[in-house]
């Protein structure tokens, strides 16, 4: 086995991947959660398995399995549950993908029984959720780091914005504009933005081949 794997492009690193939405809790039986499938940092965490890495899927609620000796898998439901699992592993890694749709939001309180329907409206207040990716920008050692950025408008510029915020490394741009891209869809239409401001545009493909041309991108930096 070491043989085999000895010269694949990702053998001996360490990768960790974001995937999925979350889920942050109302009541007992409700929550606010997003259509995220999980389906694109599945497809990475497999690629990245294939090319030789050591693969941490910290995922959230999603249907998809995945069966690969070098990828193992942690459950998360909420962000603060992803936040505490990502910052748990994170001294150990070489490259760490963010590829989850977290929820940016949660109910203030979640109330203890199921909320009974009233006469009137219903308010729920929501306060902020901590920033996962700017937390691990922030704390970045060695690490190459990258995240998504999913845009309806200025996408290019919104997308740099997030990567100078954020302190990656480099960022996906996820382009809904173009139809048969994004949530719910086997396919994806991808544009590869990095620190240096070079920016290289996908066609329109199925998310397994978007998470190989990821990590052509990945691997050529950090060989580089
Ligand atoms: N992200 C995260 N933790 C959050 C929110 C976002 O780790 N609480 C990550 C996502 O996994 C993604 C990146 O940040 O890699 C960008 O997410 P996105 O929703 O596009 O951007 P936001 O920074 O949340 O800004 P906005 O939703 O306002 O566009
Ligand atoms: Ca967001």
């Amino acid at each position: 086995n070491e043989h085999l794997s000895r010269g694949l492009p990702l053998t001996g690193k360490k990768v960790m991947i974001t995937a999925g939405p979350t889920y942050e809790a109302i009541d007992p039986v409700r929550f606010i959660g997003n259509h995220s499938s999980g389906l694109m940092g599945f497809e990475l965490a497999k690629a990245a398995a294939n090319l030789g890495a050591d693969v941490l899927l910290v995922s959230g609620p999603s249907h998809l399995s995945i069966s690969h000796i070098a990828v193992k898998m942690v459950q998360v439901v909420s962000a603060e549950e992803m936040y505490r699992a990502v910052h748990g592993y994170y001294d150990a890694m070489d490259i760490v993908i963010c590829a989850a749709a977290v929820a940016d939001y949660r109910p203030k309180t979640v109330a203890e029984q199921k909320i009974k329907k009233k006469e009137t409206e219903l308010s729920l207040e929501l306060v902020k959720n901590k920033d996962i990716l700017k937390s691990l920008g922030e704390q970045k050692g060695e690490q190459f780091l990258v995240g998504f950025a999913l845009e309806t408008e200025n996408e290019v510029e919104n997308a740099f914005g997030k990567l100078k915020n954020k302190n990656l490394d480099a960022i996906v741009l996820n382009s809904l504009n173009d139809s048969g891209a994004g949530f719910q869809m086997a396919t994806n239409k991808i544009s590869f933005l990095d620190k240096n401001l070079k920016i290289k545009t996908f066609d329109l493909k199925t998310k397994a081949e978007v998470a190989l041309d990821i990590w052509n991108e990945i691997i050529g930096r950090i060989h580089a």
